[in-house]
């Protein structure tokens, strides 16, 4: 079977991370997200991927090629991000009979989105704990009959997780009118579809939607679990790999460091010596993790440098950023409440106790930088020695 992979979306949720890079190429552990979904869909039994790409085309395409994984990629390309249907719709040329959908910007598991292949018509759902912010299932007989979108009075915790398994006829009823938030959307093609069809719910088991900085910190989280003992880089006598840690070719930990997995150093990348990398991190490529650092759960991009005597805790270190020595990110607030972030203007709890910063590329702070819980620095942001950053900047 065809799976549409829909990576053509802004990412406007997940800025500063997606202002140079397209949100379904930002790195889980090892390689793009959107990599884990075109895996997830191979092993569960796609024959051929069409990727719809828009927003950062180019990084997509030069990273699948034109084949990927032994299977083969066609791209369609969505010149205006005006909706889920409309990608479906720039896709629809080259599907040809049932065709699976899936969000580029999600994490699946494969045993389930076989059962969601295997059986279709069908609609991926999860059990959310507040149903009224998605879109509610109701069913009957083991069929989907009705889909609520946001409603203030639940009528099940079953919620659409955005994966399908459409019929073929479906590219016919794409042309739907613009939803309350002006975009051409999904769901309400799947109106249609369950009103003419049996249309089964598969749960999703480990589903996780990537929209927001936390989210993305949390998909490393998870995929994480999955990481081995493997040493294919330099590693001092003197260093202590604790649990499950990759030390990919290229890279160099120094004498005094210890890293407690699951963690992973990635190629080119050099920690210490002495330095203390906690559980659930990635030291992206070519990043740099200095003398006496402590780094925990957080994720580092290509070529991200921490000066030594810092402390990174649960954040998210842009491209090429770059923390002056003695840099310390806070990640608990003292009245021990979520942290909060700015999304699109707004605070927006992460739900998580502990959530450090999130710095955009090239970001560079002064020594003895402290920065507050849920800051924000914008992609070339500096910060003067000795600031105290408890605002975006
Ligand atoms: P969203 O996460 O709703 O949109 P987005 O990725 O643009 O992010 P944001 O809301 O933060 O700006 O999109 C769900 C999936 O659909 C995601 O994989 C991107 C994809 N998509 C498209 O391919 N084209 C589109 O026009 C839209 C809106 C989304």
């Amino acid at each position: 079977m065809q799976a549409t992979i829909l990576a053509a979306g802004k990412g406007t949720r997940m800025r500063p991370l997606t202002d140079d890079t397209a949100k379904p190429m930002l790195p889980v552990v090892d390689r793009p997200l959107v990599a884990h979904v075109a895996d997830a869909a191979i092993r569960a039994g796609a024959d051929e991927l069409v990727v719809v790409v828009g927003y950062g085309a180019r990084q997509v395409r030069d990273y699948f090629g034109a084949e990927y994984a032994g299977v083969p990629v066609t791209y369609a390309e969505q010149t205006d991000q005006t909706g889920t249907a409309d990608a479906v719709r720039a896709a629809s040329p080259h599907l040809d009979g049932e065709f699976a959908v899936l969000n580029g910007d999600n994490l699946y598991d494969p045993e389930s989105l076989e059962t969601l292949f295997e059986s279709g018509p069908t609609v991926g759902a999860f059990r959310a704990d507040d149903p009224s912010n998605y879109g509610v299932l109701t069913t009957e007989g083991g069929s989907v009959t009705d889909i609520a979108e946001k409603p203030a009075d639940p009528p099940t915790d079953l919620a659409n997780a955005g994966a399908y398994v459409f019929p073929a006829e479906t590219t016919d009823w794409l042309g739907v009118s613009r939803s309350e938030r002006g975009e051409y959307e999904l769901t309400d093609v799947l109106d249609r579809v369950v009103a003419e069809y049996d249309v089964t719910p598969v749960e999703l088991g480990d589903w996780l939607d990537v929209g927001r900085p936390w989210e993305l910190l949390e998909a490393n989280e998870r995929r994480l679990g999955d990481v081995s003992t493997r040493v294919e880089g330099d590693v001092s006598e003197g260093a202590t790999l604790d649990g499950p840690v990759a030390v990919e070719e290229g890279a160099t930990v120094k004498s005094g460091v210890v890293i407690e997995g699951p963690a992973i150093v990635r190629s080119g990348a050099t920690v210490g010596p002495n330095a203390y990398v906690r559980g659930r991190t990635v030291v992206g490529p070519d990043a740099h993790v200095g003398h006496a650092v402590e780094i925990k759960n957080s994720v580092l991009r290509e070529g991200a440098t921490v000066g030594h005597l810092s402390y990174v805790g649960d954040s998210v270190l842009g491209k090429r950023v770059n923390f002056g020595a003695g840099t310390v990110t806070a990640n608990l607030r003292h009245d021990d409440e979520a942290v909060k972030l700015t999304v699109k203007g707004k605070r927006v709890s992460t739900g998580r106790r502990k959530f450090g910063a999130v710095a955009g590329d090239d970001a560079r702070t002064g020594i003895d930088t402290s920065i507050d819980p849920g800051v924000r620095l914008s992609p070339g942001a500096t910060t003067p020695p000795g600031a105290v950053v408890d605002r975006d900047r």
